[in-house]
């Protein structure tokens, strides 16, 4: 075997026993690269007569040949071999758990509100809807409260400058004014709740906030009479305190838009009276002032404090602390995300 063979037989073998990507790789650098054995040796062509260089051109070409297919071979096997062991060592295991998400939680005003909307939705009440930012009319005159009633004063109202079409506007003060909206659009029999945002100009402190929220409710029909609405706060207020045996007290109250009214404490532990709600018979002039005929319709209607009944349920001291965004709160207090209704 000549010099070149000899040289050409003992880099195959290197090639072939190299035993990582890198070694591969650096015998090609020492071989085929800028300073390597052949290339060095083709440079060498240049000094050579036209014969000799055709003879050993064509050697060397085929060394080169020779030597890159092998490179090429031993980078595939190798390439394959990393892979199969990659393969054998990287299994997953499916059936180990998950490692624990961190989820938010959901706030206790909203949870409560699933659950207010659970119960009445079982008992056939369907949502409505108003206006934050309510005309005067549909917060006070419809409801029966006139211009000069005192009521007006005793919900501290936020005016707000009037609208285009001469229309007073307010926040609205009440949940009441989607009653109306209701009644207006759409006729009899009417079975509604209707949850949202209220605002009076009071202070925030433990149990006052400028913002707040209630659940109105009203159901309009030929037959309604206070035992009915009796029976549907009972069944409210023991399925949302989670108690068959909780006592309710209606004690008679004044509303402008209910006649009679009544205020509605629940017996706390067995031994406190704490008021949660307001409620009555709708007047007969605000079925009037909805196109109703009181004559053949009559209903009944609630209002209860979002907020209240949340603090009791959950004892929560402190209306503030609903509003504060204090996430330390919140993870104790919310709840999880599943337990939405
Ligand atoms: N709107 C009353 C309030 O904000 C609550 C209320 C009382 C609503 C009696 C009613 C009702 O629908 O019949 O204090």
């Amino acid at each position: 075997m000549d010099k070149l063979g000899q040289l050409n037989q003992q880099l195959v073998n290197d090639i072939e026993k190299a035993a990582t990507l890198q070694e591969v790789e650096d015998l090609r650098i020492s071989a085929l690269g800028k300073k390597g054995t052949l290339t060095l040796l083709m440079k060498d062509l240049g000094q050579m007569s036209p014969d000799e260089r055709r003879v050993m051109g064509a050697e060397l070409n085929a060394l080169k040949d020779v030597l890159s297919a092998a490179l090429d071979q031993r980078k595939a096997q190798l390439a394959n071999e990393v892979l199969a062991s990659r393969l054998a060592s990287e299994t997953l295991d499916v059936s180990l758990p998950p490692r624990p998400s961190p989820s938010g939680k959901v706030h206790p005003l909203s949870h409560v509100l699933d659950q207010a909307i659970h119960i009445f939705g079982q008992m056939g009440f369907a949502l409505a809807e108003g206006p934050d930012i309510e005309e005067d009319f549909y917060n006070f005159t419809a409801l029966n409260i006139p211009p000069e009633h005192p009521a007006r004063q005793e919900q501290d109202t936020f005016y707000l400058p009037v609208a285009s079409d001469g229309q007073p506007l307010v926040l609205r003060t009440h949940t009441s004014p989607v009653q109306i909206r209701t009644m207006q659009n759409t006729p009899p029999p009417l079975r509604i709740i209707a949850p949202g945002r209220t605002y009076r100009s009071d202070d925030l402190d433990a149990t006052h906030a400028p913002m707040f929220h209630q659940i109105e409710g009203l159901v309009i029909d030929k037959q309604t009479h206070m035992g009915h609405l009796k029976g549907c706060l009972e069944e409210f207020c023991r399925l949302f305190f989670e108690d068959p045996e909780l006592k309710l007290r209606f004690r008679p109250g004044y509303f402008p838009f209910t006649e009679p009214s009544a205020e509605v404490d629940i017996l706390w532990n067995n031994t406190t009276w704490l008021e949660i709600l307001g409620c009555g018979m709708v007047h007969p002039n605000v079925l009037q002032n909805c196109g109703i005929d009181p004559a053949i319709y009559q209903g009944f209607a609630f209002g209860m404090g979002l907020e209240r009944i949340t603090m009791l349920k959950y004892g929560i001291e402190d209306l503030r602390l609903i509003y504060e965004s204090d996430l330390r709160w919140l993870n104790h207090y919310g709840f999880a995300p599943e337990a939405r209704e």
